[in-house]
């Protein structure tokens, strides 16, 4: 664990920190609780994490340079790959091992860096299936038409609620695919609430957004946290970060490196010399396009993560046509067995990301 210099605990430090603000520091009240987490690709540590605690109730921004290894610490905490070693703790329950369907009906979602065009639906029918996919429906619950109806009204009420407060109502018969890429993040953010999650990680929430939208988005996270939502946010702009996170986690070269609130993180010499550079008051997304574009890089991440988002999601529409054909000819055991079929894909879809 790399320590930094740290200045005198603030206020809001003793408020989230149970100790003086150090990596890796316990909190007074911490939802998410990792420890010796690593991950390896090919002999590269990508995520090495010896302890960290993530404060309930806060706005946590996780920040550091490209490769840091924030996606894949994302990826393990909600089950959709697999440490090298490690265990964690969500709202007590552990959930090392524990695939993503599951992370997510207890309570902890997230979303992608990249989102995928979901040309084939709805804007509403794709928020439908968060729920459907968040509340790990199973394909046998599709054998009682009136349960799963009953459920459908449910979430289509709740779905349409959410698209009304996150500005996309007018949208709902839009296919997603048409939207622009800020708008297609707010439907992400609304569609992980589908679920009524306690804790909700975002992947660069702005990236690709435009300024308006993304003064709208600012408004909804914080509008999370007030409704007793805990956030946890990967973000390249350092301004955003300064506004409105209340604790900020640095990783560079997949460990922790820094922690503490905003004031005190990135005012730290430490910090700013070695990972925001002389850059810490601009976006640091333009750094970092300059960082990516001096350095050859074998694997595209990005690229990663679209084929990943594309398994899972192809699975979860096999999965909800398969049980909308229930609902309309009956024929249970066709359907069944296509369920069945659409689940173990998107199984192995989880597998494979
Ligand atoms: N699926 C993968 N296969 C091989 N290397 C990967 C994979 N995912 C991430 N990496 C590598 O792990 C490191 C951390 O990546 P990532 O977690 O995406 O960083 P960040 O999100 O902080 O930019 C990088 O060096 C990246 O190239
Ligand atoms: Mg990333």
């Amino acid at each position: 664990m790399a320590e930094t210099s740290q200045t005198a605990p603030d206020s809001g430090t003793e408020a989230i920190a149970a100790e003086k603000a150090a990596p890796g520091c316990h909190k007074v009240h911490p939802i998410l609780v990792a420890s010796n987490v690593t991950r390896e690709f090919g002999g590269l540590k990508a995520v090495d994490v010896e302890h960290v605690e993530i404060p309930r109730g806060a706005i946590t921004a996780l920040i550091g340079p490209n490769g840091a290894g924030k996606t894949t610490l994302f990826n393990l905490l909600t089950g959709f790959d697999n440490p090298n070693t490690g265990a964690w703790e969500f709202d007590g329950t552990d959930l090392a091992g524990v695939p993503a369907h599951k992370v997510s009906r207890l309570g902890e979602v997230r979303t992608f860096q990249l989102t995928k065009v979901l040309g084939r639906m709805t804007v509403l029918e794709s928020m439908k299936l968060g729920a459907r996919h968040q509340t790990g429906e199973h394909f046998w619950a599709a054998l009682f038409p009136f349960i799963w109806r009953s459920q459908e009204k449910a979430n289509e009420k709740r779905a349409l609620e959410l698209l009304d407060r996150f500005g996309l109502l007018a949208k709902k018969d839009d296919f997603a695919g048409s939207m622009s890429g800020g708008q297609r993040k707010l439907l992400e953010m609304a569609r992980a609430l589908m679920c009524n999650p306690q804790l909700v990680m975002l992947d660069e929430p702005m990236a690709g957004v435009n300024p308006a939208l993304k003064q709208s988005l600012l408004g909804h996270i914080v509008g999370l946290k007030d409704s007793g939502v805990t956030v946890l946010f990967v973000e390249h702009d350092m301004h955003m970060v300064h506004t409105i996170a209340d604790w900020v986690i640095v990783m560079a070269e997949g460990r922790v490196v820094a922690e503490g609130t905003p004031d005190v993180v990135m005012e730290d010499p430490a910090v700013v010399d070695a990972y925001l550079g002389s850059n810490k008051d601009r976006d640091l997304g333009d750094v970092i396009n300059g960082i990516r574009s001096s350095r050859k890089r074998k694997v595209d991440v990005s690229d990663i993560d679209i084929q990943r988002d594309e398994e899972v999601l192809d699975a979860q529409q096999e999965a909800v046509e398969a049980a909308q054909e229930l609902g309309e000819s009956g024929d249970s055991q066709a359907v069944v067995d296509d369920a069945a079929d659409a689940v173990a894909t998107d199984d192995k879809g989880k597998d494979k990301a």
